[in-house]
């Protein structure tokens, strides 16, 4: 090859290149072009970008991250510019009305974490939130007993008290924020057999009429006198007094299953006697009485007193919930049992139910609203 046709080759390889590689980054562009262009037409539906266009907030809503919450309040023409960093933050959930409820959420100055945590926990009782001014709703987000239909009740007993939110919110479920006998749950004959965790205080009554069905005879007598105790109960209750015996500690049931008429009689000769105040602050109401329910045992150590040592109500409570019984109105406690320290009040709650509870050192109406499942 001569030296011009070798120039002549060099020229044609160099245009060569040269036109090839502006082909490919010719390419290259119009498909890189092509790909934004198709991102940008359809980040948005139609309907939400034509609200954009009216608003003249296409392209600043183009260059953010697309959200569906944002879509949703342009399509509703909800959209309002100032809530757009709320908005980017709101994950948007499919309940109806979904753009008025974030709006009027924000209005009452909710941030994007509240509504989140609003929307996702509360979508059947929205309407509780919505018609009440701004709340801290994030102090019970960890708080599992918490009801957001007694949200109003609750608010008011923490303006009125100075305990932490958590107990507020135990303490108000109770039902302790109302007067003990205004307001209770009824429960049916059935309830009372078939239940033998049931919870019976003042806001929870038994029927007039109810009588267990398995009543059954306490090995001890006085004189003629037969105690009586709901089966498992009364089987709970040899075993304990086995048990204490071998430890040295005696004992005597004093008052076991007493009928809706005899806690009557009870209760009216006390509220005679001392004034129904003072008569509600150690005796329950006919129905309200847990010997109604054949599961508690008042017991004595001695047949010449009503009432138990110290050292067998240490005993007791430190060991009766290893044979299904727990100390129902314990020392320190009168505001949240509604009664007056019974060392000798006895309740069956079964092995199980009754170490959970003892473990747990709260009383059993606490531990009843956190941990018992409702039947
Ligand atoms: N003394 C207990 C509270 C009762 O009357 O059941
Ligand atoms: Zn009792």
């Amino acid at each position: 090859m001569n030296k011009k046709s070798f120039i002549k080759a060099i020229i044609i390889a160099g245009i060569v290149v040269i036109l090839a590689t502006a082909l490919i980054i010719g390419t290259l562009f119009l498909l890189k072009n092509r790909n934004t262009k198709e991102v940008i037409t359809y980040k948005y539906n139609e309907e939400a970008r034509k609200v954009m266009q009216e608003l003249n907030i296409y392209d600043k809503l183009n260059n953010l991250e697309y959200s569906k919450t944002i879509e949703v309040m342009l399509e509703n023409k909800n959209y309002k510019e100032k809530y757009l960093n709320e908005y980017q933050k709101i994950n948007y959930q499919e309940i109806s009305d979904f753009s008025n409820i974030i709006n009027t959420l924000l209005e009452k100055n909710y941030h994007s974490e509240e509504i989140n945590y609003i929307i996702n926990n509360f979508n059947n009782d929205l309407s509780i939130i919505l018609n009440m001014n701004y709340i801290d709703i994030l102090q019970f987000k960890d708080i599992k007993n918490f009801d957001l239909k007694k949200i109003e009740r609750y608010l008011e007993y923490q303006n009125k008290n100075t305990y932490d939110i958590k107990t507020v919110v135990t303490y108000v479920n109770i039902g302790l924020d109302l007067k003990g006998y205004s307001k209770y749950v009824e429960y049916t004959n059935e309830d009372a057999n078939t239940d033998l965790a049931i919870l019976v205080n003042k806001y929870h009554k038994l029927p007039d009429d109810y009588e267990p069905n398995d009543l059954t005879n306490l090995s001890y007598k006085n004189g003629n006198y037969i105690y009586k105790l709901r089966k498992p109960a009364a089987d709970a209750f040899e075993k304990l007094s086995s048990a204490a015996l071998l430890e040295n500690v005696i004992f005597y049931p004093y008052s076991t299953y007493r009928s809706f008429k005899t806690q009557t009689g009870l209760y009216n000769g006390y509220k005679n006697r001392d004034g129904e105040e003072l008569a509600d602050t150690y005796s329950a109401r006919p129905g309200f009485s847990e010997h109604q329910l054949g599961l508690a045992v008042d017991i004595r150590s001695n047949t010449l007193t009503s009432t138990l040592t110290q050292k067998d109500y240490k005993w007791m409570l430190d060991n009766s919930y290893k044979y299904g019984f727990i100390v129902r109105y314990p020392k320190g406690k009168q505001h949240i049992t509604q009664f007056k320290e019974e060392p000798w009040h006895l309740r069956y709650l079964g092995v199980d139910l009754a170490t959970k509870v003892h473990d747990s050192n709260l009383t059993y109406d606490e531990y009843y609203d956190l941990y018992v499942e409702k039947k």
